[in-house]
């Protein structure tokens, strides 16, 4: 449950001041019925209609974006970059949601948000092993000494107190300095480091799958909500 003036005022759509002036306009209905009071408890099955246009309060929210480049994901932006949020512009629910791992300004593809914090929670778990697939270009070819390193470990962040050895990945080559690697950690800008560990660069990355989860058709800039079905079909197998 929650209050009719809270659920309204995270949608992305309006300002505190219009909020009120909507419903001192009588612009706002609960399953057909004029709202005239603010603080009433709305569950999720009810029918928030404001300006016309029907917003259920859904208890859960599933997202997939197709992030381009040059956006970051965080809710506020960062130097000349713009936040993700400029994205969902047209998704009333956009402020509920959260990345679940979070890519690059310069990465781009598959970007998962989510409210559910109990499915975050056991997604980021290292327990789960949960592999994030990225599609990478290289600045070196690799060699098959420096592809084993890849798949078994190599060091990052070294002499810093975040000294990290990476857990094994999966590498497959498609070709010369184009390749998948999938891993199973999310450690910040993880991809990049590892492949600097071995004195080589990342030039582009894209993220292609996060287990079971990919973009199908969707394009660059375009989202898509799932189901809570669709959600467990893919990651509780
Ligand atoms: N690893 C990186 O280095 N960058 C990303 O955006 C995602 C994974």
């Amino acid at each position: 449950m929650q209050r009719l003036d809270k659920f309204i005022s995270n949608l992305w759509y309006w300002s505190r001041k219009q909020i009120k002036k909507l419903l001192k306009d009588e612009y706002v209905l609960v399953n057909w019925e004029l709202a005239l009071d603010w603080q009433i408890k709305i569950n999720f099955w009810d029918i928030i209609s404001v300006w016309e246009e029907n917003i259920e309060y859904k208890k859960n929210l599933y997202l997939i974006l197709n992030k381009p480049a040059w956006y970051v994901t965080s809710n506020k932006p960062e130097a000349s970059y713009a936040s993700y949020l400029e994205l969902l512009v047209d998704y009333p629910y956009a402020n509920l949601v959260n990345p679940v791992w979070r890519l690059d300004a310069d990465s781009t593809w598959l970007l998962f948000l989510t409210n559910n914090g109990d499915l975050t929670h056991n997604l980021i778990s290292p327990k789960k092993n949960l592999f994030k697939k990225y599609l990478i270009t290289l600045e070196n070819n690799l060699s098959e000494k420096d592809e084993e390193k890849i798949k078994s470990w190599v060091t990052i962040n070294k002499d810093t107190p975040k000294k990290y050895l990476t857990k094994p990945a999966l590498l497959e080559k498609i070709e010369d300095k184009k390749y998948y690697i999938s891993i199973s950690e999310g450690k910040f800008h993880q991809v990049k480091k590892m492949f600097e560990a071995i004195n080589n660069k990342v030039l582009t990355l894209h993220r292609v799958a996060i287990w079971g989860l990919e973009l199908w058709d969707l394009k660059s800039w375009e989202f898509q909500e799932l189901s809570s079905e669709q959600i467990n079909e893919i990651f509780n197998k």
